[in-house]
């Protein structure tokens, strides 16, 4: 085994290499631009270069003479689109503010012109001559800004229903021997996956095919279908590999239609990679935060009180927010309780998930908290956690599934060395070197939703599954493929995985770290079913089948470990059994509380996740602990973050090399979000300014010295028949606070706004 392939513990599948590693390698897969299309033109998208007004005129005559140029595309002669509802509202959409349908601006960036030539370079030069005339007028910027609102988000946002509170908060807060009140900043972030937000649109007839990079490929098919006022099974959307989601393309963005629209105007396909500045405002993003936190405990670090009140950026029309309270109020056991979530509307792009939208900055806040309470008490933080630890979350007083967050505190203590930590700030130092150690609790929901799959077996064992999941670097088709070797017993190479297609049983958004747990359960229950029919054709008897059904394990939480121990099954005879060549099974699993519509919203692409906090009588989170040590100079103030250690429990692991894959890309984003991540916001224009790759920083090998991920065992059987918990969106939450709390340890300066660069270093 080597660090890269974990030894797999109690519950967890093989570390085998990733189904896909070898097609990406070689650079054989394809994603959405490289998709072939007969005779395609090109479209480059012209976007606004005010925040706020409307365009009074084009110039396009310079335009038109860049040779190539087949057609430019504007408000005022624009396909006509049907509107989209909010994603988080129901639709399909991740913002109302739909381009090109008024002179009118929105935000910054919006597109106001589509250019369509005959090469990409000709459609860029163009599109580069387009002058434009606006009408300016003053826009909001952010937080502070003139001219914003403010108001609660509950009741502006379907998914934001309640502010989570319990007892007496202000009585508590008033008598607790030892209170504190602090206020954090989170700032604007963009997700910046490798892949551009590219679309390709083809149609045959009255059909058409899109390839675009999509975590939701049910989603963009009904979505688009609704906007183009077509039948959705005209509609197909094909993304066998997506390069990154982290949310940025959970839900539609107003794009697609439009080059869909525009393709079929002219009888061509048409294919559109927008340039990675055009990504910060044609699509969502982080939005900026703010936080206050007041603790109230006891002398021997008890909380008695808890307030959390956040403030979120989101856009005009948009009542888009995160809500992370949902989380921070129900990690530790605290009695009293209160929370408030508000909504800050500025003339900014609608923000949207950005990998665990609510658990990044609001993490933050909390885990910060706690490191200073933990200082107030002269405590050590992981005691202090220890102390506050609760098996029962306090607001509506359920029990957790599971909850292994000491273990993993005790796990990543212990590799990181945190015993020999002096706890004093500025304690530690080697050389101009300043070090400090710390540490933060993680968790993300367990969620699950609805989804179909198809599994064919074949008396040779070779298997397909079908399932509309998708690959966005996670590892779908390993585990995918893993699910259904172990449940059929049949060799791994046997098995071919078909997902990223919207002709494919239709799958969740691969958001909300919801997949591994909905499609392999899905995948076991169709596996179920081929075993069952086989097994009825070889041993027909009422008994038998009973014991049939024992064997194949479809008693109501399966481990998978079940299926492949014995093999009572010969393949062959059960074929000649059943008379036939080929079995095929199609299944729709849902989750345990799953609402009533939830096939019917599967089947038109909207999202039925259940999970977290919003079960009946039970809550389900995945934890970790992290533990970083960073090194401040003296004398020039660079921060440098050498150790990264954190570990894990996440319910049964389908494999341990991806699982670790996953964690440590996490922790390494949530190094990034504490010292370099930030979108630039000038606040007299309300536009970005750091939209491209050399500004925008992000962690390069460089940056990140050791990182060392410690998957624990844990098994949850209270959660889905797949045992697992998501944890694709674990790693990259609390490490901002660890990192904060490491630099005090270091400097003896609290930091609380993100992101920390030198210039903020005080010592
Ligand atoms: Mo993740 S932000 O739920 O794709």
């Amino acid at each position: 085994m080597t660090a890269a392939a974990p030894e797999a513990k109690a519950n967890m599948g093989r570390p085998v290499p990733r189904y896909d590693a070898v097609s990406k390698v070689t650079g054989r897969a394809t994603y959405a631009s490289d998709m072939p299309l007969a005779n395609p033109a090109y479209a480059f998208l012209v976007t606004s270069a005010i925040s706020k007004g409307r365009v009074d005129n084009f110039d396009f005559d310079d335009a038109r003479a860049v040779r190539g140029v087949i057609d430019i595309v504007t408000h005022q002669n624009a396909p006509k689109l049907k509107e989209s509802k909010l994603f988080s509202n129901g639709g399909y959409a991740g913002t109302t503010i739909q381009p090109l349908k008024s002179p009118d601006i929105a935000h910054d960036g919006q597109i106001i012109a589509v250019v369509i030539a005959e090469s990409y370079e000709a459609a860029r030069e163009a599109a580069n001559r387009v002058k434009v005339g606006y009408t300016v007028a003053a826009p909001s910027a952010t937080f502070d800004s003139p001219g914003t609102t403010t108001a609660a988000a509950k009741g502006q946002n379907s998914q934001f229903k309640e502010d989570p509170k319990v007892g007496d908060f202000a009585g508590a807060f008033e008598a607790a021997e030892i209170q504190l009140t602090v206020s954090y900043d989170t700032p604007t972030q963009h997700h910046n996956p490798m892949e551009l937000f590219s679309t390709s649109c083809a149609w045959i007839g009255d059909d058409l095919v899109i390839y675009e990079p999509s975590q939701y490929v049910h989603g963009l098919k009904n979505g688009v279908a609704e906007q183009l006022g077509i039948d959705a099974d005209k509609v197909r959307v094909v993304n066998p590999y997506v390069g990154g989601g982290f949310g940025s393309r959970g839900s539609m963005t107003p794009r697609t239609a439009i080059i869909a629209a525009i393709a079929k105007r002219l009888n061509r396909p048409i294919k559109l990679v927008p340039t990675r500045d055009q990504g910060f405002t044609i699509t969502t993003y982080r939005a900026e935060t703010r936080h206050e936190i007041k603790l109230g405990a006891s002398r021997d670090g008890k909380l008695v009180a808890l307030r959390h009140e956040g403030a979120e950026v989101s856009s005009r029309p948009d009542a888009y927010c995160v809500g992370g309270t949902k989380t921070t109020t129900r990690l530790y056991a605290c009695p009293n309780v209160d929370s408030l979530v508000s909504i800050v509307r500025a003339d900014r792009n609608t923000p949207g998930f950005m990998r665990s939208p609510p658990e990044v900055p609001y993490l933050f806040a909390l885990e910060s908290a706690m490191d200073e309470l933990a200082v107030k008490l002269d405590m050590d933080p992981v005691e202090l956690r220890r102390i506050n630890d609760t098996t029962t979350e306090p607001i509506g007083g359920k029990p957790y599934t599971s909850r292994s967050l000491m273990a993993c505190f005790d796990e990543a203590a212990k590799a990181f060395g945190w015993a020999q930590r002096s706890p004093q700030p500025k304690s530690m130092a080697e050389g101009d070197w300043l070090i400090g150690y710390g540490c933060a609790a993680t968790c993300y929901p367990t969620q699950m939703g609805p989804a179909a799959a198809r599994v064919r077996l074949q008396r040779d064992s070779r298997t397909r599954v079908e399932i509309a999941g998708h690959e966005i670097g996670t590892g779908a088709y390993t585990v995918i493929a893993q699910t259904a070797a172990e449940r059929l017993g049949v060799p791994l190479e046997k098995v071919a995985v078909f997902i990223g297609d919207s002709d494919l049983p239709p799958a969740p958004v691969a958001g909300g770290s919801n997949s591994t747990a909905s499609t392999c359960s899905a995948v076991m229950m169709v596996c179920d079913q081929i075993r069952q029919r086989l097994f009825k054709a070889v041993m027909p008897s009422d008994s038998l089948t009973e014991k049939a059904k024992e064997t194949v394990g479809i008693s109501k939480a399966p481990s998978t470990q079940a299926a492949k121990s014995d093999r009572p099954l010969d393949l062959e005879k059960a074929f000649d059994a059943l008379g036939v060549g080929v079995v095929e099974e199609y299944g729709e699993w849902k989750p345990e509380g799953a609402p009533l519509d939830s096939f019917r919203a599967m089947h038109s692409g909207h999202v039925r996740l259940v999970g977290g906090h919003q079960m009946k009588d039970k809550i389900a989170y995945a934890f970790g602990a992290e533990f970083v040590e960073v090194r401040v100079n003296r004398f020039t103030h660079e921060i440098r973050c050498p150790r990264l250690v954190g570990a894990f429990a996440a319910g049964r692991i389908m494999n341990p090399r991806t699982a670790r894959s996953q964690l440590m890309g996490g922790l390494i984003w949530g190094m990034s979000s504490a010292l370099l991540e930030a979108t630039e916001i000038d606040e007299r224009n309300a536009r970005y300014v750091n939209d491209n790759f050399a500004d925008y920083l992000v962690p390069v090998n460089a940056d990140v010295a050791g990182v060392e991920v410690i998957l624990l065992s844990e098994q949850d059987d209270h959660i889905n028949p797949a045992g697992a918990k998501g944890l694709g969106e674990l790693a990259n939450v609390g490490t901002n606070a660890a990192i904060c709390n490491a630099l005090y340890h270091a400097t003896g300066q609290r930091i609380r706004k993100l992101p920390v660069r030198l210039e903020n270093i005080e010592v």
